[in-house]
């Protein structure tokens, strides 16, 4: 599976503009996978909840919509992150739709810094889907502090783990390393670029998307303040080889009765 990184730079609220640039940088590279960043079309630094849901969009609304249709016109995967609006609030949000018309839809389960002001904390716990053979999970930025997040989805399975991120910090790209190993899972982390400063605080997002193999090899290393895709080849069987020698297995040895 050729898995690509997209990373953008939006403009604040400007949905339509973002989503067709977006859609651009989807059709300049072929690929089978692609991996969007969090809030990818609408900005980041929303000033209340009121905002954030006057630009979040339904899940079956015609914007995920155009998504899903370039899906199936590219005979690929998307993976994307999006404010969700639902009838109790807003969610910060990801989903995976596929050419065949279905969806993964997932709600941040750790909610970074202000967002605990903005959004409603996710519901929906970690899932996989399945394409082409390839398990698929899915996380959101912040998630990725918490290792229980990425063992959750490789503990069901998760051959690669999409995530989408707009992360402020500088830690991720590297600690993404260890989480890979650890899990042995691919982990394919698309991280806008730029700065907004809408709240009286400015925030820059470190850009620099990153993709790890199951041994800690970084298959892409994108620029960290420029617009970019880049594709590699991912096989899914690497990430199925839990076994790290004739003696260790890293599930059958974990010893669940201790860690608690
Ligand atoms: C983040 O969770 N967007 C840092």
């Amino acid at each position: 599976m050729r898995v690509a990184l997209v990373q953008n730079d939006p403009a604040f609220a400007k949905t339509d503009n973002n989503l067709d640039r977006l859609l651009t940088l989807i059709e300049s590279t072929p690929a089978d996978f692609y991996v969007l960043p969090e809030l990818c079309f609408t900005g980041y630094q929303f000033a209340s909840r009121e905002e954030a849901n006057r630009y979040a969009v339904p899940s079956d609304g015609a914007v995920i919509g155009r998504f899903r249709q370039a899906a199936k016109e590219h005979n690929a995967l998307i993976a994307f992150g999006y404010p969700e609006k639902a009838p109790e609030g807003p969610y910060n949000a990801a989903m995976i739709v596929t050419p065949d018309g279905r969806d993964l839809r997932y709600r941040k389960t750790h909610l970074f810094y202000r967002e605990k002001d903005i959004f409603l904390p996710g519901d929906t716990g970690f899932d996989i889907i399945e394409w082409a053979g390839v398990r698929i999970g899915l996380a959101v930025c912040f998630d990725w502090f918490f290792p229980e997040s990425f063992r959750t989805l490789a503990l069901k399975g998760a051959d690669i783990i999409a995530h989408c991120a707009n992360l402020v910090m500088p830690y991720c790209q590297q600690a993404n390393f260890t989480r890979a190993l650890e899990n042995r899972v691919y982990i394919a982390t698309a991280n806008r670029i730029g700065s907004e400063e809408r709240t009286g605080e400015k925030i820059t997002f470190t850009g620099g998307s990153v993709l790890v193999s199951p041994h800690g090899e970084y298959l892409l290393s994108l620029p960290k303040e420029t617009e970019a895709v880049e594709v590699a080849e991912i096989d899914p069987f690497i990430a199925r080889e839990k076994r790290i020698n004739d003696f260790n297995d890293l599930f059958a040895d974990r010893r669940p009765e201790y860690y608690s």
